[in-house]
Parts: C-alpha cells; structure tokens; sequence
C-alpha cells in the first residue's frame, strides 16, 4: 500500500549571522514532529533552507568587499552543521540562490503578472532594513520604528510592482476564521485586527535601490521582493515550475508550515494570497510559536544577546538542548531563556527523574537477576495505575505532536516517568531483593519499570533522538518493540528480558560552577567587527556629518508619559527659549535621575509628535549592549546651548 505523506517546513533562515539558539527552536521542533510521522509510517519531507536575498545582506558583502554569495557560503555552512550537530533530520535545503529556485520566482512573479495580480506602480513608505518590510507610517511604533525590531525605518520612494492582495480582503478573512489553518487560534484574531480590517494594502513585491536579489525577468532592473521570493521556497523546493524535482503532486499542500509569530502574517495572508492567486491547494496548517526570549527580549543576533547552540550542545549533548527548548516553550506562547533555567531542566527531568529511573531499573535487573528476569510473576494491585498511565500515553501523546504541542507532549511523558519513580519508592524493590520468595514479586517489578521505560523512550526519540537508542540497548529492547504500533501496548518486552548495564544518560551538571563558566562564554553577538564593517559601509563626508548639530543642554524638567511607557517627557535648557524632547528611556532612567543633568542633544532636527508630544530633538545615549542605554552626560561647566562639533 502507498504510505501516506506528510510535508513539513521551518521558515528559511537569513544567513546574515551565525544561527543561535533561538533558530533552534523551530528547526527543533518540526524535526521532532517530522520524527514522529515517519515513526507513524508516513513518508516524510521536511524541508529547511536559507533566506539569502536582499538588502542587508548586500551592505554586509559591500563592507567586507566580497560578493553576496560569498559572504553568505560560509555562513550557510554553518547552518547546516548546526543542524547536523542538532541531530536535524531535514529531507531537503533549499536555498534562495539555488538556480531552481530562482527559476521558480521567476515563473510564479510572471505568471501573477500575466493575470493581472501585480501591477506596476509607485512605492513610498517606510522600510525596515534589518526585517527586510515595509511599513506605513501609521503601523509604526510610538518612537516612529519598526513595529516588529524597534530598529529606525528609512524613507523609500521607488518605482515599484504592486501585489494586488487588496482584492483578497474577504477571501483571506474568511479563510483564516473559517480553517483551522492558523494555530493557536489567538493568532486569527491578532491578523484580522491589525491587518485585515483597517485595510489590507497593495504588497510592493519588487524593489530597484538595491540588486542582490532575483530579476524580475520581464522588468530587469528589479529584484523581487525578498518576501516573495522566500515565500516560494516551499513549493520550488518541490519542483514547482522547475525540473529539480518532481515532488510537487505528491506532498504539496504542505502538512504544516511552522515559524515564529513575527512572520505569521507573511505566512497566514501574503503566502495564502499568492496560492489563491496561483489557483494552488491551501496548506493545512500554520503554527505560530512563541519566542525564546533572553532577559525578557527576544533573541536575536543584532540585540546582541545570543548563546551559541554549538556550545551549549558540545558541553551538555545535542538532545538536552533540545528537550530544554521543546519543554519550556509553553503552546503559542513565549519561554524564557537562561543558563540557569536550562541546567536545573536537565538536571531535574533528565538526570535525575529520567536517567535515574532508567539507571537504577537497569541496575536492580543486573544486582538480583544477573541481568535477565526470570519468567515467574506475581501481580500486585501496586502496578495497576502505572501500567495504564504507561499503555494510555501514547494515545495522549499523539495529537499533542501532531498539533505541535510539544511541551504538553513532554509533560505527559514525564508524568509517567515521575510514576514511575514514585512505584520504585511505594515497592521497595530493595527490600524484594532481600528475600528468595519475593523473587516473583521483584521480577513484576522490574518488568513493569522496563516497560514504562520502554514506551516513554519510544515516545521520547522524537524529541531526543541520540540518546533513546542507548536507552533500548540498556534495556534490551529490540527496534520492533519500539515501533510506534507497539507503544500503545503494555508487555511487549519478553518476560526473559535482558538488561546491558551502560553509560550515564544525562551527568548531573554543577550548576554554580557551569552557570561561571557559561557566562564567561556568552557571546556578544554584535561584535565590534561587525559595526565596524556597517559603518565602513554606511561612510559620510564632512559636509554631511556639519550638517547635523549637536548641542549641550540642560534637563530642568522630566515626567512620564501616561500612554507610553517606554517615553520620557524632557524639558530641556538649551540656551535658548527651551525645547520639549520626548525620548525612549523610561526604562533605563527614572525622571529623578534625570532633573539637573546636562546631556548633548541633536537640536536640528524636524520637530515630530510621538504619543501625541512633540519632539523637539533628540537626545544622545549608548547602545551598551545586552539591553543596557546609557544617556550621554556631560560636565556641568559647559553652558547650555554650545555647540559640538
Ligand atoms: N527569512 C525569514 C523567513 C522566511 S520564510 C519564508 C526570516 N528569517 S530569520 O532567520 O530572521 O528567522 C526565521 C525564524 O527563526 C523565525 O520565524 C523563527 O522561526 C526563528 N527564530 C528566530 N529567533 C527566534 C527566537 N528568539 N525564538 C524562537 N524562534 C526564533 O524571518
């Protein structure tokens, strides 16, 4: 019989720096569920990729002087060694500059033109560089940044091709609340609110200010926009209008797209459009996870905050930086990363409830049977509740992987594994051990441990896919009594069981000495070299940096703004009549500390209201890094209102 197929994909990733642990997470988890439906039988793609168009990525090759390509070769690289290292069992990479690829774009942006969707037209707006969007000025943030990065947006006016996804307003709207495409549910609503209701605008799908990208092929001074381009990644790496491979009819639609909730909305509106567009089947399912936050702030490489996943995974192996990421990362919402929090979960689930239970099961069979367990039995009331907790798991466990559920999943799993080392505690198998007509009763036990380990290990290889067969040799399990159709089942092992003494699973982790040691390793991110490389790039004259101008001021007045938390409201001494400078600092200083200190101001600078004050200026602070803004004080001797230059 055919077996059935099952499509599953990560977001492409930008090669723009080197992976961290917050990639991690959904390249971890599509994996796990990838995993899990090949266990099932299905025949599996899981497809993952790269991301390499675009502006940012031009400037970077511009200031090391080499080409796009071949700044982001290596970075690609290291992609696909971290996945490798992660134990990722992706099917297939695609990556954007692949030629298929590229052809695909192509053939998708003419054939949209062709039937009228993409128009050409021009664009004005906002652009964040770094997220690669444009922004209206009215989905800005109340300091007039990207709503998603917080980063400065710069202007842009170009001669540009227009996606007509406003006539999809109704279709999208009604698809999204009408399928279970767009998971958790919340999410549904968070995209017809922000973005479908107040009006769903024309996408500018081509851009003609920078080149590193695909050429529209009717249109040679354009590059498409990166959004389109990566987006197509998930059909051109099946061979959609491209003669790289023929899987087309076979997997699309996809399963289940996954990505951070940042990019939901390219996923659950934009994508969807371009299907319906295209006259395309819809994809089943899209889950929107959370973000692995560090310090309460999103992970991410430009922030500076990265814990790098090479080391993690060297220092603690590959599957416990996977459970720690997959347990904490609650349905749909954010989790917290930390050193600490990541040590104390190895340490509580997998050395001590997980590898324990396994260890000492493993080492009664050895001390009282030599390894093997005799035949004879004698049943206790005791192994009811574990033995159907153990043989319902796999029932519970199931939808939770399929709705990628994972930490529920996990959950679930370790409420059987605690059981189980609660039955070791209420049966006292070293007290059996003492007694020759106990050896029955003893051997119960043992055989009801080995089983309960049994299916949770089943159950855990998706998620922990090293170290689960080390477990079934410790335990003497065969690869057809680990099998998915067998774990819903108790007793399966042979009642003669062997059992092979083996390594520590998971080795407890002194956590006061690691938590030194790591710290001593976190890598900030942005490094030096990498402004460096920016600001090479990003070079002015001297008549462009006087025509900025920089003066000494007083602050003589500062109080919160009630509806924006993040603002201060200054006034300002500068020499003159004064001036009112609304600044994002509130987290960093309170209006106390502030009064009577003398700061450098840009004094001209175009007045503008932000949450509804003017802004007349702008302070000077330091991006310390990690988080931490340091305002730039000056001494009290200089007069207010000097100039610096
Ligand atoms: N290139 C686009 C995606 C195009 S898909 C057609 C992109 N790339 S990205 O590298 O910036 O991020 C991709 C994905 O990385 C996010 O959606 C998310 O899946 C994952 N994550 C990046 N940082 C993350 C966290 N801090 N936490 C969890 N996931 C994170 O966007």
């Amino acid at each position: 019989m055919e077996k059935k197929k099952y499509y599953i994909t990560t977001p492409i990733y930008y090669p723009s720096g080197n992976p961290h642990i917050g990639h991690c997470y959904t390249t971890v988890a599509c994996d796990t569920i990838a995993r899990f439906k090949r266990m099932q039988g299905f025949d599996v793609m899981f497809l993952t990729g790269t991301d390499e168009h675009g502006m940012k990525i031009e400037q970077k090759a511009k200031a090391l002087g080499v080409t796009p390509k071949e700044y982001v070769d290596p970075i690609v690289e290291n992609f696909k060694k971290l996945w490798d290292v992660m134990g990722i069992s992706n099917d297939r990479f695609v990556r954007t500059t692949d030629d298929y690829h590229v052809k695909t774009v192509q053939t998708i942006f003419k054939k949209l033109y062709d039937k009228g969707y993409i128009y050409k037209g021009e664009y004005t707006g906002k652009y964040c560089t770094p997220c690669e969007s444009f922004w209206t000025e009215s989905q800005l943030d109340e300091n007039g940044c990207c709503p998603d990065c917080h980063r400065p947006v710069i202007d842009a006016h170009e001669e540009a091709y227009f996606l007509k996804i406003s006539d999809f307003a109704d279709k999208i709207e009604k698809f999204l609340t009408e399928t279970d495409y767009l998971r958790p549910k919340s999410r549904v609503n968070e995209m017809v609110n922000n973005f479908i209701k107040p009006g769903l605008e024309d996408l500018c799908v081509s851009r003609t200010s920078f080149t590193w990208g695909v050429p529209v092929s009717f249109d040679e001074k354009h590059v498409v926009y990166v959004w389109v381009d990566a987006l197509a990644n998930y059909i051109s790496a099946l061979g959609y209008e491209n003669d790289a491979y023929d899987d087309f009819s076979k997997f699309w639609p996809a399963d289940m797209h996954m990505t951070a909730k940042e990019i939901v909305r390219f996923h659950s509106i934009v994508w969807i459009i371009i299907l319906m567009m295209l006259d395309l089947p819809l994809p089943k399912m899209l889950y929107g996870h959370g973000w692995i936050n560090f310090n309460g702030q999103k992970m991410s490489k430009s922030i500076g905050n990265v814990i790098d996943p090479f080391v993690l995974a060297e220092r603690y192996g590959s599957d416990a930086v996977r459970y720690q990421i997959m347990r904490d990362m609650p349905y749909g919402s954010d989790s917290n990363f930390s050193n600490e929090i990541m040590i104390t979960r190895i340490n509580s689930d997998l050395a001590n409830d997980f590898g324990n239970l396994v260890s000492r099961t493993v080492a009664m069979a050895d001390k009282y049977f030599g390894g093997t367990l005799p035949e004879e039995r004698d049943y206790d009331q005791l192994d009811d509740e574990l033995v159907e907790m153990a043989s319902a798991l796999r029932e519970t466990v199931t939808p939770m992987i399929e709705e990628a559920r994972l930490s529920n999943a996990l959950e679930e799993i370790f409420k059987v594994v605690s059981r189980a080392n609660k039955y070791i505690d209420e049966t006292e198998p070293w007290k059996l051990g003492k007694d020759e007509a106990s050896r029955p009763r003893l051997a119960s036990v043992l055989y009801n441990l080995l089983e309960t380990i049994r299916i949770c290990s089943g159950l855990l290889f998706p998620f922990m896919p090293k170290t689960m067969p080390k477990v079934w040799e410790q335990i003497g399990a065969k690869p057809e009594e680990v099998e998915y159709n067998v774990l819903g089942e108790f007793g399966k092992l042979p009642a003669n069981v062997t059992v092979h003494k083996g390594e520590v699973l998971f080795p407890r982790i002194d956590i006061e000495k690691e938590i030194d040691e790591l710290n001593a390793l976190l890598t900030p991110a942005k490094t030096i070299r990498e402004d460096e490389d920016l600001d090479k790039a990003n070079v002015i004259g001297i008549e462009q940096f006087a025509e900025v101008k920089l003066r000494t001021g007083e602050i003589t007045a500062c109080e919160k703004m009630p509806k924006a938390k993040k603002l201060l409201k200054l006034t300002v001494d500068d020499g003159r009549q004064g001036r009112q400078i609304v600044s994002g600092i509130a987290k960093w200083y309170t209006p106390e500390e502030l009064v009577g200190k003398k700061i450098v101001f840009v004094a001209n600078l175009a007045p503008r209201k932000l949450c509804g004050e003017e802004s007349q200026g702008m302070i000077l602070a330091a991006d310390c890094g990690n988080e931490d803004i340091k305002v730039l004080f000056v001494d009290k001797d200089i007069p207010n209102g000097s100039p610096i230059g």
